[in-house]
């Protein structure tokens, strides 16, 4: 098996509706994972790609959050259409989606 040249995680924590942090699981990420396997698959990317549920990554309150290494771009409130454009122009184009990362003043 040849080593992936993208790790994509994809965090698909649930916590109960009301929880003060909110989850990106309450917010459907479940459907990123799938929409990561269907463009993977549409571009032909099998074995390029490692596409990984994750626990929490942090910024819950503006997810749901993915992360592109080995760029360690960080991507909020991504939606299914939003993982169509992560495909096209970051993995494809080597552009990663500016209106879609975390800023970094998130870190303090
Ligand atoms: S629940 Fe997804 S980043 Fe915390």
């Amino acid at each position: 098996m040849p080593k992936p040249k993208f790790h994509i995680l994809v965090c698909t924590t649930n916590r109960p509706p009301g929880n003060p942090r909110g989850s990106c699981g309450e917010k459907n990420s479940q459907d990123l994972i799938s929409t990561f396997y269907e463009e993977m698959e549409k571009k032909m990317l099998f074995g390029q790609i490692l596409i990984t549920e994750s626990s929490c990554l942090g910024p819950c309150p503006i997810g749901p959050t993915v992360i592109v290494y080995p760029d360690g771009v960080w991507y909020k409130a991504v939606t299914p259409k939003d993982v169509v454009d992560i495909m096209e122009e970051h993995i494809t184009q080597g552009k990663p989606v500016e209106r879609l990362m975390v800023p970094d003043d998130l870190w303090g």
